[in-house]
């Protein structure tokens, strides 16, 4: 992030979502194979499919590797990652697949730029959401579709994290790195005006598709995931 975008962001919100960030790289860089969209995902298949990609595709927050929804579709014809902690050079390279190290609010893109712009469990993770929204309304073309993979679990925070683990590692269960990750997620701190040690925030479905509507995004398609109680949708750029 340049010092002029640092800048326009509120400090100690830029600071908590530091410390948050950090807790993310520690984890990524520990337990790389225990991340999200691991291929053999089931809840991350279901997800590629509701995206049935095709043309370009801007994926916000996609993590510090390609995401396994974006891999082996030949309906894209070019797809870029963005993400903070991605390092340069760090992961394998597909012509058309680019990772970029950059955040939501700051979309380094033209106008009209994308046909699909998605967040895969990413959203709850920006710093400032309405910023990201409109930044998604200006790339995306018109017609193009927005997709979020958002959170809808009414439980309390701690339990929902632990059995939102438990539900995802299933491919892995038996994996002893689980519980290590696990010991090191509570041994974090929670930083000041953060919602747990990875989130700024949580946004369940309600309220994100009220601040969508007020954007004048339509709604066009909803996935209700129960077993994982999170949503998939896609809202339309009229
Ligand atoms: C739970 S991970 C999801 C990664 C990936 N989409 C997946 O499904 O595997 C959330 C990601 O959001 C990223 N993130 C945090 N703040 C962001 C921001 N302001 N703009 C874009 N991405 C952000 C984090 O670095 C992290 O990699």
């Amino acid at each position: 992030m340049s010092t002029d975008e640092k800048n326009n962001i509120n400090q100690n919100l830029l600071n908590t979502w530091q410390k948050l960030q950090n807790n993310g790289e520690i984890v990524y860089n520990k337990f790389p194979h225990l991340n999200c969209s691991v291929k053999a995902r089931h809840d991350v298949k279901i997800f590629k499919e509701f995206c049935s990609f095709s043309g370009s595709v801007l994926d916000v927050g996609c993590g510090p590797s390609v995401p396994s929804y974006l891999q082996d579709n030949n309906k894209i014809s070019i797809a870029v990652g963005i993400d903070p902690l991605i390092s340069f050079g760090k992961y394998e390279s597909d012509e058309k697949i680019i990772l970029l190290r950059s955040i939501g609010e700051h979309l380094p893109f033209q106008d009209n730029s994308f046909d699909f712009v998605c967040f895969a469990t990413s959203f709850d993770h920006v710093i400032e959401p309405i910023t990201v929204l409109n930044e998604t309304k200006r790339v995306l073309k018109k017609n193009g579709v927005a997709i979020f993979w958002i959170d809808d679990d009414k439980l309390n925070l701690i339990k929902r994290a632990l059995r939102k683990t438990r539900r995802m590692m299933k491919h892995i269960e038996n994996d002893p790195a689980i519980d290590s990750q696990e010991m090191l997620k509570q041994s974090m701190e929670v930083p000041s005006g953060a919602a747990d040690v990875f989130h700024v925030r949580h946004i369940h479905f309600k309220e994100f598709n009220e601040l969508c509507k007020s954007l004048k995004f339509k709604k066009i398609e909803k996935l209700k995931m129960e077993n994982i109680k999170s949503v998939f949708v896609k809202y339309i750029k009229e």
